[in-house]
């Protein structure tokens, strides 16, 4: 178990991801999903990390064509849906329609996805990440992130990392792309606790919503560390990993909520409320609320218990 262990501090956890898939779940057509999820990850942090960028566009090959990175993301992951064979409708956020992927209603899933979160931050190497949420059957709307059997990131940085989270087991679990192409079980979290860091996503609000405003106040005034990249998967991984803080999207008459419930909120909700942590749209957890439309859009704050009490409590508490 310790041979492939490239941290010193993870070693004792080291299963594959067939290996840790297998003891989480029974369902073995959940488990095949996961892994073609997988495949087509590495693929694309081998396409992110060789794309030519020129203005604010990434672009790399796929067999003749040339395709924008998020794009090529986007026909990698439906690819990866089809060939799993247990994957009945999926849409994206790149092509927010149903399509019909040929798996099963009964006992098979539908898989919403963000395939490139951050595609603007690709130009300037920033980390990136692909986002999807699994539901059983054959809907997606008239649904909540509550009723996702399986929600996971794809973590493009200076390591690739595969972030995921089941509804038949507790945690959040990382695996790492090793060299030899191998995902490889290395942290879990179950739990989010109190700690002074803040990533404050669409500041202008804080121009005409004065309760954003108080709430960023705050954190400034309470000397919170700021740690914020735009890119909603590196920032929220951040609480997953560090195990504290606070991340916050709010909206405000000028400058609208832009989020996409279904392709990165819910998914996202998911994997921080299975890692111990809490989520909110200012008034309820994001996982409670009704996909009514493929791209219904949310403002939301995820974090510690703490942090979303206070969150609520500064956007619409009577005080
Ligand atoms: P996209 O998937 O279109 O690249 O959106 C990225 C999101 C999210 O990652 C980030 O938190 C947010 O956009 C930042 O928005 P602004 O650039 O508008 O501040
Ligand atoms: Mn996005
Ligand atoms: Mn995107
Ligand atoms: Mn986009």
């Amino acid at each position: 178990k310790t041979e492939n262990c490239s941290l010193v501090t993870r070693c004792e956890i080291g299963d594959s991801l067939e290996e840790f898939l297998t003891k989480a779940t029974p369902d073995k057509r959940l488990i095949t999903l996961m892994m073609c999820m997988g495949e087509a990850l590495r693929t694309i942090a081998f396409k992110v990390r060789t794309a030519s960028c020129g203005g604010t566009a990434c672009v790399n090959s796929f067999g003749d064509e040339q395709l924008a990175v998020d794009l090529l993301a986007n026909k990698l992951l439906f690819e990866a849906l089809t060939y799993s064979h247990f994957c009945k409708y999926a849409c994206s956020e790149e092509i927010p329609e149903l399509q019909d992927m040929g798996g099963p209603a009964e006992g098979g899933f539908s898989v919403a996805f963000d395939p490139l979160d951050g595609s603007s931050i690709v130009d300037t190497n920033f980390t990136v990440g692909t986002i999807f949420g699994v539901w059983p059957g054959d809907k997606l709307t008239g649904v909540t992130g509550r009723d996702q059997v399986a929600a996971a990131m794809g973590i493009f940085g200076p390591r690739t990392t595969y972030v995921l989270a089941l509804k038949d087991i507790p945690g959040t679990h990382e695996f790492l792309l090793l060299d030899e192409g191998k995902w490889q079980h290395v942290k879990d979290t179950t739990e989010i606790g109190e700690g002074k860091m803040f990533s404050p996503g669409n500041l202008r609000a804080t121009f005409d919503n004065p309760e954003y405003d108080k709430l960023i106040n705050y954190y400034v005034r309470e000397k919170y560390t700021l740690r914020y990249t735009g890119g909603m998967v590196p920032d929220v991984n951040q609480i997953i990993v560090k195990e504290k803080g606070i991340f916050t999207n709010v909206a405000s008459p000028s400058a609208k909520a832009k989020l996409r419930l279904l392709f990165e909120v819910a998914p996202l909700g998911f994997l921080i409320e299975k890692a111990g942590g809490y989520s909110s749209d200012g008034h309820r957890s994001v996982l409670d609320k009704v996909i009514n439309n493929l791209d219904d859009r949310t403002q939301v704050a995820y974090g510690s218990k703490n942090e979303i009490i206070r969150f609520e409590e500064t956007l619409y508490g009577s005080s």
